[in-house]
């Protein structure tokens, strides 16, 4: 069964997985890194920011962007990735584009994920009934996920609808995932993605079946 490692508040949740992705980064090693953006893996990117790692080596290809937004916008998750760790740090920046699991395969597929889950079950923006099979493409948001990102938009009818997506094909391709999850909003769904029936309604359950998994976890 699959373990969710608690931690006992964010900082320490944040500090704990930079640490992890920093020995990765001070191997000297090349190094593919799927990298999220919202709300749940901002204390991790100032962590990462405050070591002084030398990035070179390191790809960063993000998970997903929305559609129709422009990238100089407050909320873009290129501005996103730009304010919290771009402009710190020298590196070599990718994001989705229709090719994209092409690029990824030819600089040798992606060494390490960080995900976080949307409150319907989602990863990246693979919403509920995406295929397993699914690889970097344009989807629909959800309702729910418009809602509940809606908190960083000054109103709801500003938040995209659309955003181009890692598939869950592409994820699982990642040699190692690491699932980062925060407050009770998450746990439930978090429970039922890792410890219940595997099915596409609830597209993290799909993690299930990573050989290279971690899950954390905080109030
Ligand atoms: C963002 C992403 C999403 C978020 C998820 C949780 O790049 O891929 O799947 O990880 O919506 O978002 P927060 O952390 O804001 O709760």
């Amino acid at each position: 069964m699959i373990t969710i490692q608690y931690l006992k508040n964010y900082e320490e949740m944040s500090r704990y997985v930079a640490t992890l992705v920093s020995i990765r980064i001070q191997s000297g090693e090349p190094f593919n890194i799927g990298t999220p953006t919202g709300g749940t893996p901002v204390g991790m990117y100032k962590e990462l920011v405050a070591k002084n790692l030398n990035w070179n080596k390191v790809h960063t290809f993000n998970l997903d962007e929305y559609v129709n937004i422009d990238h100089q916008h407050p909320q873009s998750y290129h501005n996103f990735m730009w304010e919290n760790l771009h402009k710190y740090v020298d590196t070599n920046i990718h994001f989705p584009h229709v090719e994209y699991d092409t690029e990824i395969g030819a600089a040798g597929g992606l060494d390490l994920t960080i995900l976080g889950i949307g409150t319907n079950g989602h990863i990246a923006f693979n919403e509920p009934g995406s295929e397993f099979g699914s690889t970097t493409r344009v989807v629909n948001l959800s309702q729910q996920t418009i809602v509940d990102n809606s908190r960083f938009f000054d109103s709801i009818d500003q938040v995209p609808t659309q955003a181009i997506t890692m598939g869950l094909h592409t994820i699982m391709k990642s040699r190692q995932v690491l699932l980062i999850a925060q407050g009770q909003k998450k746990l439930d769904i978090l429970k039922k993605a890792l410890w219940e029936k595997v099915t596409t309604e609830i597209p993290a359950s799909i993690l299930q079946f990573h050989p290279n998994l971690r899950v954390f976890y905080c109030d």
